[in-house]
């Protein structure tokens, strides 16, 4: 709570889904904590752990908004990523990246593996090597309970575009793999979409972990007015309002990738606005929804309803490690 995240909360367990129940909350922090082993307080691994958080979430040569590192040998060798929406900029990504740092370390406190979503990033470390390895688990979906008026028109529309975002994203170099989109039904709704891989994957690892996520929409978020679905290697999101930062795709990637401008210190023409602005009631308890059990893997239930449009209740579906 005193970082501003709601303190949402994924165990991992082996074969074990758990339900989480919640608003999307601006700057929620959504995270999961590792299952593979604990680390002891005061540890070597502790040690390097935090200077890794450290060590990434203050990188001011990086303006491209993904990050790498590692600290430590052998068994207490610590790596951790950091991805940031591709339209954010370095001084809000690196803010997003130091609050989940903090978040993940005090909700994960001996957990040597931990990821965390929030709207303007991801962060993950583990003692395994991770870099340039698709993982599609654990995920995080998260959907707007309204529904659009007229499925099949707007399916036909939403298909195409993430179908077009995904081999856009995955066209990207090993700076950015990062795309953003519109597009419009024939009954004049504008579905607006992004898509994004870590950009340490390759094109064909990027447009595979895309397609399985897209690929969950029938079971997640058949449709609904928005949806996220958000896994380590990738994530998509679509919503019938303009959500990303449209010029924020236009920034050319850095054409050499070792030595990088500094950020930008010029300040921030103010985001679009948000589709949540509204203060959001607590989440409902956990209890109320019947879930359903739409594969052996997965389980949805529905969060809250509301009119449409101000902003995005969700459900969640985390599919474990
Ligand atoms: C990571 O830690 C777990 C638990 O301590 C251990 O079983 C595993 O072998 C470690 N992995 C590596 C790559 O060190
Ligand atoms: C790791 O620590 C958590 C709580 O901090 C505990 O619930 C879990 O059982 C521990 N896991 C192992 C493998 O010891
Ligand atoms: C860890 O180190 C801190 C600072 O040196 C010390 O205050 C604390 O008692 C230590 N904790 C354990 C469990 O050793
Ligand atoms: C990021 O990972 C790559 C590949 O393992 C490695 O070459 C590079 O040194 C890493 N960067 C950092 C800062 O750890
Ligand atoms: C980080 O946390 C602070 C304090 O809660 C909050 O004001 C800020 O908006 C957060 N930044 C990001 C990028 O989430
Ligand atoms: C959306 O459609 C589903 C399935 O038809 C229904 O259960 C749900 O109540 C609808 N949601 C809203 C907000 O109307
Ligand atoms: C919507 O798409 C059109 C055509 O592709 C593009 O010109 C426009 O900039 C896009 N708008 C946004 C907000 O992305
Ligand atoms: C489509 O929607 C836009 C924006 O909501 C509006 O300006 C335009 O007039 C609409 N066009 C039609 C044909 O309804
Ligand atoms: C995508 O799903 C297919 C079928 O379930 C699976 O064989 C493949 O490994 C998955 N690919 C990725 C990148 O997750």
């Amino acid at each position: 709570m005193e970082m501003g995240f709601s303190r949402l909360l994924f165990f991992f367990y082996p074969a074990f889904i758990q339900l989480v129940f919640a608003m999307a909350q601006p700057n929620s922090l959504y995270y999961g904590c590792g299952i593979s082993g604990n680390f002891t307080t005061n540890s070597t691994y502790q040690s390097n752990l935090d200077r890794t958080l450290t060590s990434i979430s203050s990188d001011t040569k990086i303006n491209y908004g993904f990050y790498n590192d590692s600290s430590g040998q052998n068994t207490n060798k610590v790596n951790a990523i950091a991805l940031c929406r591709g339209d954010k900029k370095p001084d809000i990504c690196r803010s997003c990246i130091k609050n989940s740092s903090q978040g993940l370390r005090n909700l994960c406190p001996s957990q040597k593996e931990a990821i965390g979503w929030s709207d303007d990033c991801m962060l993950r470390y583990s003692n395994r090597s991770i870099f340039g390895k698709m993982e599609f688990n654990p995920q995080l979906i998260l959907y707007n309970v309204n529904n659009v008026s007229e499925v099949t028109q707007f399916n036909q529309v939403l298909n195409p575009l993430l179908a077009s975002l995904t081999s856009r994203a995955a066209s990207g170099d090993s700076l950015r793999k990062f795309a953003t989109g519109n597009a419009t039904t024939k009954n004049n709704q504008t579905i607006y979409a992004l898509a994004q891989c870590t950009p340490d994957l390759s094109k064909e690892q990027c447009s595979g972990c895309l397609i399985n996520a897209t690929g969950l929409i029938p079971q997640c978020c058949a449709g609904k007015q928005g949806a996220r679905v958000l896994t380590p290697s990738c994530n998509f999101r679509y919503e019938i309002e303009l959500f990303y930062d449209s010029v924020g795709e236009a920034m050319p990637p850095s054409p050499t990738p070792l030595p990088v401008p500094p950020p930008s210190p010029t300040p921030l023409p103010v985001p679009p606005p948000s589709p949540t602005p509204l203060p959001v009631p607590p989440p409902s308890p956990p209890a109320a929804p019947t879930p359903q059990t739409p594969t052996g893997k997965s389980t949805t239930g529905k969060a809250s309803n509301r009119a449409a449009g101000a902003f995005i209740a969700s459900v969640f579906l985390v599919l474990f490690w």
